[in-house]
């Protein structure tokens, strides 16, 4: 990671000014179309510079997750929106080995599903850049407790992974979006915090844990796709 010196007691919108300040056409966000990454687009869009903003598109997402993908992208055309898909021929590949739901099966055939849909279109999107922006908060998962706003990312140590609502709980996350009247993922009202595909994802009862409904059928340690890596 570059030697960086970040902003002290700084808002969400500090970490972000300060990262296109420092990172400029080095810096990416990383946008599942969840909440938090509504509010990230936001605040990326006012910082008055071109960010890309990169959807890692699996196949296996919900058709609500592209919509809000594109209601972002309509709103905030200041920004370069794209997506990363898998390589056809690793899919391809994949399925002929394990079927389409084979990740149901084994704890490493689903972590090989998300290396091919995701890991790996997620080092082509962020190739090239020095920074990226997640919508991690610390509220999110006990893995997640322990993070820094601004660290080396644990996938690609010289790179530097920032996480400017690290400290928001939910209740902030959503009263900053409809302040603001962002674009949000209608499926959140439905009873799923957390999305990712939707084979994968369901919703969760009233007392389940916020990552509840994501691989449910796996044990908790095991839950993280390896997107982020400590
Ligand atoms: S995951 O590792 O379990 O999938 P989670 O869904 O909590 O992660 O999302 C945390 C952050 O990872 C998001 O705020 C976003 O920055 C990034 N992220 C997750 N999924 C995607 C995706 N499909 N495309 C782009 N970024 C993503
Ligand atoms: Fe595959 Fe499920 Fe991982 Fe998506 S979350 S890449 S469908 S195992």
């Amino acid at each position: 990671m570059t030697s960086v010196s970040h902003p002290s007691n700084a808002t969400a919108q500090d970490f972000v000014t300060w990262a296109a300040e420092t990172f400029d056409d080095r810096l990416a966000l990383a946008c599942s179309a969840s909440v938090e990454d509504s509010v990230l687009v936001h605040l990326a869009a006012h910082t008055g510079k071109a960010i890309r903003v990169f959807m890692l598109d699996t196949g296996r997402l919900h058709p609500e997750t592209y919509e809000t993908f594109e209601r972002l992208r309509v709103k905030y055309p200041a920004l370069r929106f794209e997506i990363f898909a898998p390589e056809a021929s690793e899919v391809e590949a994949l399925v002929k080995d394990q079927g389409l739901f084979g990740f149901r099966d084994s704890v490493t055939e689903r972590k090989t599903c998300c290396e091919v849909r995701k890991l790996r279109p997620l080092a082509r999107a962020l190739a090239g850049s020095d920074a990226w922006l997640t919508g991690l908060r610390r509220e999110q998962s006990p893995t997640r407790t322990e993070l820094s706003p601004v660290a080396p990312d644990g996938g690609s140590p010289e790179r530097t992974k920032i996480a400017p609502l690290l400290d928001w709980t939910l209740d902030q996350v959503w009263d900053f979006a409809k302040a603001n009247r962002i674009p949000t993922h209608p499926l959140h009202l439905a009873g799923f915090p957390s999305i990712g595909c939707a084979p994968c994802t369901r919703a969760i009862e009233p007392g389940e844990e916020f990552r509840a409904g994501r691989w449910w059928w796996e044990q908790p340690e095991h839950k993280e796709c390896g997107l982020h890596r400590r």
